[in-house]
């Protein structure tokens, strides 16, 4: 753990060394559509695609992070995306059920994984994309539903993990999973873009979060909110220069990472990460 004392008025923010799971993108273009940001006709390079991941894994190394790995499947381009391989507090692993074909494969690959890692896993029963619309906040789960996990699998989450279920519905189908509208930065503190959710979602969230940072629609635009922090270091989009702004006056530590690549299949930082919580 690290304490830092911001330059302003802000509070201290506590780092604290995460575990993580990531995917080497070996695989990875653009060959179907599952979201606005993908178009199977624009070119892909793979090449590239990896480089940029790398940085953002050396960044992860740099921070201190265990970093473990799961070896990508070829034929399943969006591995990459390890953040929807499942859910991990507790030791327990919930396992991801895709809502597309073309990624249904991924949730035996990856409960394979966390079988092998020695994590309790629990089969889905219903339709759900992991910690893309799962969030931890403090000890309380946000979910995501509109486009992709089902409603029903909040649900059974709440009866596995017994905690406080939060569910939030998405609207805006560029994003279309929970983790690209907001940001957890902390037990107590998130980021989120307003315009992502409906009214009934909002007044949930801004009841539970009133010091919230609001991101701009540009910053979104960028996937900018899908960051991930350890408490005091947020690896975050570099373009995304007023969400960069805010976290620096709020006393966290912005570090900027380009994954224009990954982008083109709808995912940034947070898509390439699943926290395992022991
Ligand atoms: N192409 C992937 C999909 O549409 C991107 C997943 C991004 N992951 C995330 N956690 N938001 O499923």
């Amino acid at each position: 753990m690290t304490l830092t004392t911001p330059s302003s008025s802000a509070p201290a923010r506590i780092a604290t060394k995460r575990t993580v799971l990531m995917c080497r993108p070996n695989y990875f273009t653009v060959v179907y559509r599952i979201n606005p940001w993908m178009d199977p006709q624009l070119p892909t390079d793979t090449a590239l695609a990896v480089s940029q991941w790398e940085v953002l894994y050396r960044t992860y190394l740099d921070l201190g992070f265990d970093v473990h790995l799961i070896d990508p499947i070829q034929g399943l381009p969006d591995m990459v995306y390890a953040a929807n391989g499942g859910f991990v507090i507790d030791n327990i692993a919930y396992g991801a059920s895709f809502t597309y074909p073309e990624r249904q494969p991924e949730g035996p690959a990856y409960m394979d994984w966390f079988r092998e890692a020695g994590f309790d896993v629990r089969l889905p029963e219903n339709v759900n994309e992991g910690e893309g619309d799962f969030l931890l906040v403090g000890n309380r789960i946000l979910a995501g539903t509109g486009f992709r996990s089902a409603s029903n699998s909040h649900e059974e989450i709440a009866s596995i993990y017994n905690r406080e279920v939060v569910t939030l519905n998405l609207v805006n189908p560029s994003f279309y999973h929970l983790d690209t509208a907001i940001a957890v930065l902390d037990d107590t503190n998130i980021a989120y873009l307003e315009s992502a959710f409906d009214e009934e979602s909002l007044v949930k969230l801004r009841a539970l979060f009133p010091d919230a940072i609001l991101a701009t629609e540009e910053d979104a635009a960028v996937l900018g909110l899908n960051s991930y922090s350890d408490g005091y270091n947020v690896v975050i989009a570099s373009r995304a220069k007023d969400f960069e702004r805010q976290l620096r006056e709020r006393g966290y530590n912005p570090i900027g990472v380009d994954l224009s690549e990954l982008l083109l299949g709808g995912g940034g930082v947070k898509c390439c990460t699943l926290e395992l919580r022991r």
